[in-house]
């Protein structure tokens, strides 16, 4: 393969569809959705990418009714429980990112857990996002910001801002994978993904497996990625 993106980040979209299109409860659709993170990680490590996250849960899905919110919650509770082992061995390191503090208490101790336990590991990254949104983001590092006596707005730098962004430990995002057919970016990563590649696919989360992930990764290959630069090469 050519070039391989160093960081890709995932829309899982598709679950509630995919369930209504198989007669099955929308939580059958979550369920088979985390056990897609777990191939798709594989695969991920497989090809050379170091970094992938995946957006399990934006600031908007706690208007989803109750029963669905606490069975989301329940499974990334289960799902870090269940991984802890498979990320030890395997030496990935765990982040989440996105107000972490209106989580249950029991997801809180189990991100909190499983961060530490993985934080001395550079091998691989996993980030999740849970109750993520942009624009949230932004706020938080503003008033952050706001609150450092030594900030100096007049020489502020985006080397200085992205300090207080949630991914300040993370590179940009190469590619932006989204499944299930819309075309946007939901408030995820607005600021970091000013350079990014972005790759839609009309298959729902639940199916998107290897052949679909190295068509996107393939694809990627084939980006001109100029960055807002001119191409080196003269006349083109
Ligand atoms: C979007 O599909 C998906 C979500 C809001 C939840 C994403 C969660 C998972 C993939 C489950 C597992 C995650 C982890 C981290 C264990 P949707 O429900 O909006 O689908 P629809 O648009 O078809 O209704």
């Amino acid at each position: 393969m050519s070039r391989i993106p160093a960081h890709v980040a995932f829309i899982m979209d598709g679950n509630g569809r995919w369930a209504q299109a198989h007669g099955l409860p929308r939580h059958d659709g979550h369920r088979r959705g985390a056990s897609v993170i777990k191939k798709i990680l594989r695969i991920a490590e497989k090809n050379g990418i170091k970094y992938a996250t995946f957006f399990a849960f934006s600031s908007e899905n706690f208007l989803r009714p109750e029963s669905e919110v606490k069975f989301l919650m329940d499974l990334f509770e289960k799902f870090l429980q269940k991984y802890r082992k498979t990320l030890c061995e395997k030496e990935i390191r765990f982040r989440a990112i996105g107000n972490l503090s209106q989580l249950p208490i029991s997801l809180q101790l189990a991100i909190e857990k499983l961060t530490q336990s993985t934080a001395h590991f550079d091998r691989f990254h996993l980030t999740i996002a849970l109750n993520y949104g942009a624009r949230s983001e932004v706020i938080e590092a503003m008033r952050n910001l706001l609150k450092n006596k030594d900030a100096n707005a007049e020489n502020l730098t985006w080397e200085d801002f992205e300090q207080y962004l949630y991914t300040k430990d993370l590179p940009d995002p190469d590619l932006i994978i989204r499944t299930s057919g819309e075309q946007r970016l939901s408030n995820f990563l607005l600021l970091q993904s000013a350079y990014a590649e972005l790759y839609f696919t009309k298959t729902h989360w639940p199916d998107f497996n290897e052949e679909e992930f190295l068509l996107a990764i393939e694809d990627y290959g084939t980006r001109e990625r100029r960055m807002g630069k001119i191409n080196d090469k003269p006349n083109d």
